[in-house]
């Protein structure tokens, strides 16, 4: 079934938060950001702000009536700086005016005096001066320090992963309008309705009912907007509040890029111990997350890195240990892949320091390792695998040794341009690592001409999602999709709702949805059942049919739905579904966090420029485990957009602050985001449909965000690909290798580490290899 949003969306009439038509007496916003990473406000200069023609006013953390807290986990946030700055960006006022110009040229005109204090950008030194948002979390499996000595091989080393801007393509905003009975109707561009209701009900003082949070659609999240779309809804609704009009705010691209968090950056250090035949048997890893200067959704962000710090691969000993650190930079927040793909790309960075010291193929590493159904994460969750399935199946569909004989072939005949594959498994795991969040509402109701609408708190941000929800109804009543149609979604409607987040929007809205269709059809067929003088197991419904023991019968759907109403039957149901099978104690840090696992595949291959250090990712090809897609065109969708971004943020997208934590990068023009030419010229994608049954919609496994991860293996492609014009190159495992480093990796001097140990190993090993 084709994306229910496709028409709208190429004939321009898909309505985002900027489409929502403005009214009369409107006021726009612009928020006046702290031009200091740190320090104590000594005045706020408003005079001339306020001189300026259209200006109405501007509000200040002394006119918020409520608490000035927006903190989701902890309440460690402001929503305006009030005493003190803690990152450049952060809002200290809010102007409003009759025009966005004027409102803008306002905030040109507030003075700021700030004593400056320490400013803070690097996560170690945040750990090292004790600044950390969370204590440290450990996750522990089998027993490292007695597996230490069974090792052959034992490597160390670290990484340094930097951050990426979310640049969803629309930007944050919100559009609030006073409703009667002290009420505000919130349209905001945001993952999670919820968080906004319940962040403006905290600012206002006021109580969640009186706001209802309507979402149209999103231009993009990707994360960005699970909880940092609050303070633009906030700040809107806190005018709107005071002043009993209007108020809209939608931020201007460079706005957005200096005031929001991004995906943290993570530093690492690692420990990897291997036996003889390249088992790994003990894997230590620290992490250091840059949190920024407050935790917004850090402390869940870190527990993904956590699960997934051993990616699809089955280590018996593990000790993994995550900090929290506290920085002056903007808070850092969810970003697709929710910390998992920082965790993975550590455990690929210690596989290949362990394959360029031993001179082996890192894939022979990885294959070795792969976790098999049965075995257990650190975490304690037993494996119901897919990882060697996708790996054999990529291996054989792609014919991997043609491929690697190619790549050889070209680097013994090019001599300035070399070649390099890489393999990328990945596993992901579905559920909010937060057990309580899973959990989802539908509110479905059938007309009484047979047409059908549905309510969710799912929100549609490009992902597809309503289009698989009104496919579970129509599956369901074995109806045409025109029959349906799926709502914007509302806090009025639906209550209560987990972000649409951590690829299991679908899911959980799904099958809330399809519990409700159930329970109505359910009456239906009594009601048929009753007419026919059968029971309700003889009835069923096909193309719009009622059948009675497979048998054409004079019902179709209208008639059903007619006699029901007429009947005085309820054509309604609000369905509630909670995932079932999940637990998790945080304190032994063991359960089972996950719905289920997502696996796949991808073997990617790059060509670098030795003389410029320019590159291309030429293709990715990828066995993916989908369960049964729904959807494939979706689904596919979904591949091909992470992979791109992945690849982006691995290799061109360069978050920069500088010392003072300004954001360097902020612009597209500093900025580089992955273009036509850095998309792969081949992306293939294969199916791996399994029979096994799995708590995903329909068995449609969620897609959202595994995908990303693929990513990961340009970086590890352009390794092997520098390694081929020089074996003993110094390639440190910082992310994004750009250009700039895949030059400087190039012409490194000779690693002595690599070299010195390949000389010991070789001799160690003997024939062994
Ligand atoms: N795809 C598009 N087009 N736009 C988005 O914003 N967000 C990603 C992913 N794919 C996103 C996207 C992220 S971060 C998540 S968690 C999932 O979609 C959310 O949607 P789902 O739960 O329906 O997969
Ligand atoms: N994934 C994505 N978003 C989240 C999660 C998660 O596990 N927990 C809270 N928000
Ligand atoms: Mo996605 S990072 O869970 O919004």
């Amino acid at each position: 079934m084709k994306n229910i949003d496709s028409n709208t969306h190429v004939s321009g009439t898909s309505v985002y938060l900027d489409d929502v038509p403005v009214m009369n007496g409107t006021l726009f916003g612009a928020a006046f950001e702290s031009p200091s990473a740190h320090g104590v406000i000594r005045e706020l200069i408003l005079d001339d702000a306020l001189r300026i023609p259209g200006v109405v006013r501007v509000f200040t953390a002394a006119d918020i009536p409520g608490q000035n807290e927006i903190g989701g986990i902890i309440k460690d946030e402001p929503l305006l700086a009030d005493t003190h700055v803690h990152f450049c960006g952060m809002p200290v006022a809010f102007v409003v005016a009759r025009t966005r110009e004027a409102a803008r040229a306002a905030v040109k005109k507030i003075r700021i005096r700030i004593d400056a204090l320490p400013v803070i950008t690097d996560p170690r030194e945040a750990q090292a001066k004790g600044e950390l948002i969370i204590p440290p979390r450990t996750f522990r499996q089998g027993d490292t320090d007695l597996a230490w000595p069974q090792c052959t091989h034992i490597f160390t080393g670290n990484a340094d992963i930097n951050g990426q801007e979310h640049l969803y393509i629309e930007t944050q905003g919100a559009y609030v309008i006073p409703q009667e009975h002290n009420s505000l109707r919130i349209y905001s561009s945001t993952q999670g309705p919820t968080a906004v209701q319940r962040v403006v009900a905290a600012i206002t003082g006021a109580s969640m009912h009186q706001f209802e949070v309507i979402v149209t659609r999103l231009g993009g999240g990707f994360g960005g907007k699970e909880d940092q779309a609050n303070t633009w809804a906030a700040l809107c609704a806190l005018a709107a509040w005071i002043l009993k009009k209007p108020v809209k705010y939608a931020l201007h691209r460079m706005e957005d890029m200096a005031m929001t968090g991004k995906r943290h950056p993570y530093a690492a250090d690692f420990k990897i111990g291997l036996d003889k035949d390249l088992k790994i048997l003990a894997y230590e890893v620290s992490f250091f997350q840059n949190a920024g200067a407050s935790a917004d959704l850090s402390p869940a962000v870190l527990a993904r890195t956590l699960f997934h710090c051993t990616n699809a691969y089955y280590i018996p000993h593990v000790k993994a240990t995550a900090w929290s650190c506290r920085t002056h930079l903007p808070p850092n927040t969810a970003f697709r892949g929710f910390g998992g793909p920082q965790g993975m790309f550590v455990i690929e960075a210690a596989i290949a320091k362990a394959a360029r010291v031993l001179q082996v193929d890192a894939a022979l590493i990885q294959k070795t390792n792969l976790i098999a159904t049965g075995q257990t994460f650190p975490y304690g969750q037993i494996a119901a695998s897919e990882a060697g399935t996708c790996w054999d199946k990529a291996e054989t569909l792609y014919d991997v040794v043609e491929q690697q004989r190619k790549v050889q072939l070209f680097n013994t005949e090019n001599k300035l341009l070399k070649k390099g594959i890489a393999f990328m498994p990945i596993c992901f795991g579905i559920s909010f690592t937060n057990t309580m969040m899973n959990n989802a509402r539908s509110l479905v109701h059938v007309y009484s001409d047979g047409s059908v609408g549905i309510s969710t708190g799912a929100v549609e941000m490009g992902q597809g999602v309503n289009t698989k929800i009104l496919q579970v109804a129509a599956q369901t009543f074995s109806i045409p999709a025109n029959k349906i149609k799926l709502n914007h979604t509302s806090t009025y409607t639906i209550a209560n709702t987990s972000p649409s987040a951590a690829s299991a929007t679908a899911d959980l809205n799904g099958k809330a949805t399809l519990i409700a269709c159930n329970a109505i059809l359910d009456r239906l067929k009594q009601l048929a059942a009753e007419a026919f003088h059968v029971t309700p197991a003889d009835i069923t419904l096909e193309n719009g049919h009622v059948l009675v023991n497979q048998q054409p019968s004079s019902w179709n759907w209208q008639q059903l739905v007619t006699t029901a109403f007429a009947q005085r039957i309820n054509l309604s149901e609000h369905g509630h579904y909670a995932t079932p099978e999940i637990h998790y104690d945080a304190v032994k840090e063991k359960g089972h966090p996950f719905a289920y696992h997502v696996y796949g595949t991808a073997i990617l291959e790059a060509t670098v420029d030795c003389l410029r250090g320019t590159y291309t990712i030429d293709t990715v090809k990828v066995v993916h485990d989908f369960g049964n897609s729904m959807n494939t065109d979706i689904d596919r969708g979904q591949i091909e957009g992470g992979i791109v971004q992945g690849i982006g943020w691995m290799t061109l997208e360069e978050v920069i602050y500088d010392r003072e934590g300004k954001l360097r990068s902020n612009a597209l023009s500093t900025y580089k985001v992955p273009d036509i030419y850095a998309v792969p010229k081949t992306i293939a994608i294969d199916a791996l449909q399994t029979t096994r049954d799995n708590l995903a919609v329909f068995r449609s496994k969620a897609v959202g965000e595994p995908p990303l991860m693929y990513g990961i293996g340009a970086w590890f492609a352009l390794h092997n690909a520098i390694r081929a014009f020089h074996p003993h190159a110094d390639i440190p495992f910082i992310t994004p290798m750009t250009p700039e480093k895949v030059l400087l990796a190039l012409y490194s001097k000779t690693n002595t580490e690599t070299n010195q140990q390949h000389a010991e190993t070789v001799s160690h090993l003997g024939s062994d290899l």
